[in-house]
């Protein structure tokens, strides 16, 4: 790197460092899920669905939904919550022979909408 080079990204770092200012922010995300194999009943299937976040009430409304591909069934896809209750479970229904469970999920407010997909295999 050139010396003039190394000025310049001296100059910015120092701009980033000394303009910013930390501000209120407005984001969900989910932790990776956790998978449960519910005893004695091998087609079903239990998945804890977190979130964490920043610059929400815990009474704020939110939706965690979880929606799987064919044949596996969901319990209740859309589980309408707040944002303090930071967990739900959803349950599932994996019918025989299914190789690897495609789910994909989401927690979000009136202003975010993304998915992010998950999957596993069922023990038997
Ligand atoms: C779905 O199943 C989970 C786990 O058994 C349960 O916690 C949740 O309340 C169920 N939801 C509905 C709407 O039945």
């Amino acid at each position: 790197m050139k010396f003039t080079h190394i000025i310049i990204l001296s100059l910015l770092l120092l701009a980033v460092f000394t303009v910013a200012k930390r501000i209120p922010s407005h984001e969900v995300l989910p932790t990776p899920v956790l998978v449960h194999a519910v005893k004695n009943n091998p087609n079903k299937y239990i998945v804890e669905n977190i979130w964490y976040g920043n610059g929400y009430e815990d009474d704020d409304k939110v939706t965690a939904i979880l929606k799987c591909e064919s044949p596996v069934v969901v319990n209740a896809t859309s589980q309408p919550t707040v944002f303090g209750t930071r967990r739900v479970f959803f349950e599932l229904t994996v019918p025989d022979g299914v190789g690897t469970v495609v789910c994909r999920r989401g927690i979000f407010d009136i202003d975010s909408f993304r998915f992010w997909v998950i999957s596993f295999e069922p023990t038997k």
